[in-house]
C-alpha cells in the first residue's frame, strides 16, 4: 500500500487547529473541510484524463476532462465533514456513504447503514474519514467496497496511527492512503495519541 504523507505548510496549519482542543466544533469543520481539499488534491494528480474539443473566445484549443471520476465514499458520521470539500474538486463524481461506529469497549466497527451501489465493477473509490486509529473501520468499508467489485480504493485520513497504516496495508484492500500526519501511536481506550479526539465529536458533538 502506498502510503503518502502530505507535508504541505498549509496542511501542518489546518491539522494543528484540528488538534487544538481549544478548537469550536465550527473552527474544527473548517479546518477538517480545507485539510479534506488539500489531502483530495493530492490524491487525485494521477487520474486518467481524456482530452476534449473546446472553443475559447480566441480560438479553437484541447481542453480535458476526467475519463473516470472516482466514487466517493464518506465513513459516517466524521468522513460527512469531508465529503463536501472532496464533492467540489470532483463535482462529476458520485458518492456512496457507510456509516459505521466504533464500539467503546471493543473498539471494533459496527455497521448501521450502507448505500451504495450494488456494483463497482471497474469503478475506483476514493474513502474519506478523518481518522485511521485500529485500522477495524475502514478495513471494513473497504472490504465492503472490494466486495462490491472496486477496481482501485484510494483512503483519504486527516491523521493515522501507525497499527492502522499496517493493518490496512496488511488487509491488501486499498491501493494507497494519504494522510497529514502519522501519529505515535494508540492509547489504553485505542484513541490516536496525540491525535485530536473524537473526530465525530468534534465536528457534530458527543453522540
Ligand atoms: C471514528 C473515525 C473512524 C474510526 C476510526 O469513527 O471516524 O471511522 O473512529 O477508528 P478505528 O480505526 O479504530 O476503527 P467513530 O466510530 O467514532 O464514529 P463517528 O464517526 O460516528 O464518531
Ligand atoms: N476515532 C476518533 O475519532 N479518534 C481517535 O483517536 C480514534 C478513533
Amino acid at each position: 500500500m502506498r502510503t503518502v504523507v502530505v507535508e504541505h505548510p498549509i496542511v501542518r496549519t489546518r491539522l494543528s487547529v484540528m488538534r487544538d482542543q481549544t478548537s469550536s466544533n465550527a473552527e474544527f469543520r473548517a479546518a477538517l473541510r480545507e485539510l479534506a481539499t488539500l489531502l483530495v488534491y493530492e490524491a487525485t494528480r494521477d487520474l486518467e484524463v481524456t482530452d476534449i474539443d473546446i472553443t475559447t473566445p480566441v480560438g479553437p484549443t484541447t481542453g480535458t476532462t476526467l475519463a473516470n471520476p472516482p466514487l466517493l465514499v464518506p465513513v459516517l458520521r466524521a468522513g460527512l465533514g469531508m465529503a463536501e470539500a472532496a464533492f467540489n474538486l470532483l463535482p462529476e463524481a458520485q458518492m456512496g456513504f457507510v456509516g459505521l461506529a466504533r464500539n467503546e469497549e471493543t473498539h471494533d466497527p459496527e455497521a448501521y447503514m450502507a448505500s451504495l451501489p450494488p456494483s463497482l465493477a471497474g469503478r475506483s473509490v476514493l474513502v474519506l474519514d478523518p481518522m485511521l486509529a485500529t485500522g477495524g473501520s475502514l478495513v471494513h468499508c473497504c472490504g465492503l467496497l472490494a466486495s462490491r467489485g472496486a477496481s482501485e480504493i484510494v483512503v483519504i485520513c486527516a491523521l493515522a496511527a501507525p497499527e492502522g497504516v499496517s493493518r490496512l496495508a496488511a488487509s491488501g484492500l486499498a491501493a494507497a492512503i494519504y494522510t497529514a500526519s502519522i501519529d505515535d501511536g494508540l492509547n489504553a481506550n485505542a484513541y490516536i495519541v496525540p491525535g485530536l479526539g473524537d473526530a465525530g465529536d468534534r465536528q457534530f458533538g458527543p453522540r
